[in-house]
């Protein structure tokens, strides 16, 4: 029996022992609706506001600034369709690398009639603040910008961002996904209006989220029905994932500052011990401004998917970056806008650590990828 590791934290990761504890009640003796005002009722809304409180005490936020949603997802539609209703028409700016959930919300959009700029990145995957101000036009209604990336961690320079936008009353959306639980977030000091996160990501359930709204942002609401969330999300609150993610998130907020390091040393190990012993690899992301558990390296000459199979044989799992678009293998679109030579980002693979991660586990992955992918290039015709 192969060992088993799992390098794809900023895919999903196991839900924490204290976050379920905390959650079975809420399906079982406490199942009332939040909305009812019997006893039932009021334990289950204790539940809910319990959980909003842990929320807006991590961000720094108020808690009524906060609404929960079914997912990351949920969240970045809510925030740019929501101020897109609210304004009619405009201009909205993003980055070429964002979550589809934002890229296909802000093309939505351009098909009714707003318009969008994709931001360029450089070799690394940073956004340029300068950037953002030339981008800037009179009717700009949102700017929206991930905070890190998921595919190779960069994290982007937000707080210069959130300047930008507030000294021209500009609402500022942050896709926070992959970083809410991972690096300390402030929305004051780093000028943000709109902020998503997602329990999923951080050691919570799966279908349950949030959306940091910042008190007098004008957002119309895209889910329409009863009075929940402040009328703001309609929907019967989702609320054994809600109690899971405010206690998902109240661990991070613990723990976070410890393991940050830890994790670091980790992916080091990780990236030292592969470049060291398999030659034609590069490193993706930024050196230092980086999730700390985030390693996505390039194979040149190699396929991203065969090497993922190859690791799952293995008893490893990790993610490409490619991705298969009917039948055809296309290499990542983050990668691309970074610049990296389409030969480099078909072999990308992304290693994604968390808090069960060891070093004998990184020890097994180094062993295992560097002659599995040895074996992958002499078979490769793009080397002949
Ligand atoms: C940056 C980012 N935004 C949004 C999402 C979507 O979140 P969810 O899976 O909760 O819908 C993800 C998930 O991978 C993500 O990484």
């Amino acid at each position: 029996m192969n060992r088993r590791v799992y390098l794809d934290h900023n895919a999903s990761t196991p839900v924490h022992p204290e976050v379920l504890e905390a959650m079975l009640p809420y399906f079982g003796e406490r199942f009332g609706n939040p909305s009812s005002v019997h006893a039932f009722g009021r334990e289950a809304r204790d539940g809910v506001e319990t959980a909003r409180e842990r929320v807006a005490e991590f961000l720094r936020a108020g808690k009524d600034e906060i609404v929960f949603t079914s997912g990351g997802t949920e969240s970045d539609n809510f925030a740019i369709k929501g101020v897109a209703a609210a304004r009619g028409h405009g201009h909205l700016i993003t980055s070429a690398i964002e979550h589809h959930a934002v890229l296909r919300t802000c093309q939505a959009l351009e098909a009714q009639g707003f318009e969008a700029t994709y931001l360029p990145v450089d070799g690394v995957g940073m956004v340029d603040p300068d950037d953002v101000k030339r981008a800037l036009r009179p009717d700009t209604i949102l700017v929206s910008l991930m905070h890190a990336n998921s595919e190779v961690g960069t994290i982007q320079p937000v707080a210069a961002v959130g300047q930008l936008t507030r000294e021209r009353g500009i609402p500022f959306h942050v896709d926070a996904v992959q970083t809410c639980g991972k690096v300390p977030i402030d929305v004051e000091a780093f000028g943000i209006d709109l902020l998503s996160f997602s329990g999923h990501k951080i050691y919570g359930p799966k279908g349950v989220a949030g959306l940091y709204i910042r008190k007098g942002t004008k957002l119309v609401s895209v889910q329409h029905g009863g009075e929940h969330e402040r009328r703001r999300r309609a929907g019967t609150e989702n609320v054994p994932g809600i109690v899971g993610l405010g206690r998902a998130v109240e661990i991070r907020g613990r723990d976070m500052e410890a393991e940050a390091p830890r994790l670091a040393a980790l992916r080091d190990r990780l990236w030292q011990g592969i470049s060291a012993a398999a030659p034609e690899v590069r490193l993706n992301g930024h050196a230092t401004r980086r999730l700390p558990g985030t390693c996505n390296m390039c194979f040149r000459h190699v396929e991203s998917e065969s090497v993922v199979l190859g690791l799952d044989l293995k008893g490893i799992g990790v993610s490409a970056g490619s991705a298969c678009t009917s039948g055809n293998v296309e290499p990542s679109y983050v990668l691309v806008a970074m610049g990296v030579p389409v030969d480099w980002a078909m072999g990308s693979v992304r290693c994604s650590l968390g808090r069960s991660t060891t070093a004998e586990d990184i020890d097994y992955v180094i062993e295992s990828v560097v002659p599995l992918v040895a074996k992958l290039r002499s078979l490769s015709p793009a080397r002949v």
